[in-house]
């Protein structure tokens, strides 16, 4: 008789009860210390434009010798579903057995982005910012500017954040919201009208926007100031001005990854104004202490992430864990 193969299928409330914003912060430190010792195999990610409907699906694929963790995450960025009420963003991670090659989960990928790119700065912001960092401003009061704050909150003791969005509303939605979240985020979350009222105070920033040029001046930053900045993930795209890259101790997550996407980086090369030698290390090179962390109290340092599916393949499959152990999600035949 043929043995009888299943697939564990987990819903987004699966994939958020299965692991918590602490156990992804430590679950990517891992991944990425994997993928800088070269003990990750991650193809840069194909893109596949659909320009009949003017979207893009990605295709992620990773593989992590050390964990053996098989994967590949599928996301598709259609703009154009606003105009029928529909999310811009559909993902879905499927998690392959290593040792034999099997598919044996398929999950929701969306909720399971925004805890892996928070639990990136959550990662970052641990090793890089001042321990004694008590205040973080969001930029961009969407779904990645939600678990960016709640990541930062899981490392440092913040008593005060502040939201900035070209949306007026949304910000008010995302305070009001954040406000009554509890755990470690704290109850005084406030819109900022302003970005330099947001980063005046801030000892800590996250950028998380669809922004193509800075979202604050360097001038208004704090000395000290560590930034992740995690929206722009185009060449097109830039959320950092050019003069705090410059003056700023920048850590990437992939070098390879950041000098063929990240416009925070490209820009001001192709202008001359950095060379390639400016990023400093990749966070796992941190991790792993083979680079420093914070070398002094008045260093800006910069966290700049594009995404990589080390990210995406290590957590589904801590996720796929927790979940045979609490029994969630459903068996499908194959
Ligand atoms: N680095 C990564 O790993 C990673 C992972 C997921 C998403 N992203 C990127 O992060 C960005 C945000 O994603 P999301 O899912 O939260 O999108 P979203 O659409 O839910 O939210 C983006 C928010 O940014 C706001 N915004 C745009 N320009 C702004 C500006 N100049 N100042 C302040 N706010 C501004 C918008 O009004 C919106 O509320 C996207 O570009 C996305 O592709 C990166």
């Amino acid at each position: 008789m043929n043995p009888r193969f299943t697939l564990r299928v987990l819903s987004k409330d699966d994939v958020r009860r299965a692991v918590s914003m602490a156990r992804a912060i430590e679950i990517v430190k891992g991944a990425f210390a994997q993928l800088s010792a070269g003990k990750a195999v991650v193809p840069i990610r194909t893109q596949l434009p659909v320009a009949r409907h003017q979207g893009v699906t990605l295709f992620m694929p990773a593989y992590l010798n050390e964990t053996d963790d098989l994967g590949v995450k599928i996301v598709s960025v259609f703009p154009r579903n606003l105009e029928q009420g529909l999310p811009t963003i559909f993902a879905l991670v499927v998690v392959v057995e290593a040792g034999t090659g099997r598919p044996i989960a398929a999950m929701d990928g969306t909720y399971l982005t925004a805890l892996r790119t928070g639990a990136a700065s959550g990662a970052a912001t641990d090793l890089l910012a001042r321990p004694d960092a008590h205040v973080v401003a969001v930029f961009g009061a969407g779904t990645q500017g939600r678990t960016q704050l709640e990541a930062v909150c899981q490392v440092r003791d913040i008593h005060r954040a502040w939201v900035f969005d070209t949306n007026m509303e949304a910000a008010a939605r995302y305070a009001g919201e954040m406000r009554g979240r509890g755990g470690r985020i704290p109850a005084d979350v406030r819109v900022a009208s302003s970005p330099a009222e947001a980063v005046r105070e801030a000892d800590v920033i996250c950028t998380a926007t669809t922004s193509t040029a800075p979202v604050f001046a360097d001038s208004d930053l704090r000395p000290g100031v560590h930034i992740n900045a995690i929206g722009a993930f185009t060449p097109q795209m830039q959320e950092i001005p050019v003069e705090t890259v410059r003056r700023a101790r920048v850590v990437v997550d992939s070098r390879e990854a950041c000098w063929a996407e990240a416009g925070d980086l490209i820009i001001p090369r192709d202008r001359g104004l950095i060379s390639e030698s400016h990023i400093d290390a990749e966070l796992g090179e941190v991790v792993a202490g083979v680079k420093p962390g914070r070398a002094s109290a008045n260093e800006v340092t910069l966290f700049k992430s594009v995404g990589n599916a080390v990210q995406d393949v290590s957590v589904a499959r801590e996720v796929l864990v927790q979940a045979e152990r609490s029994g969630l999600g459903v068996e499908v035949a194959l």
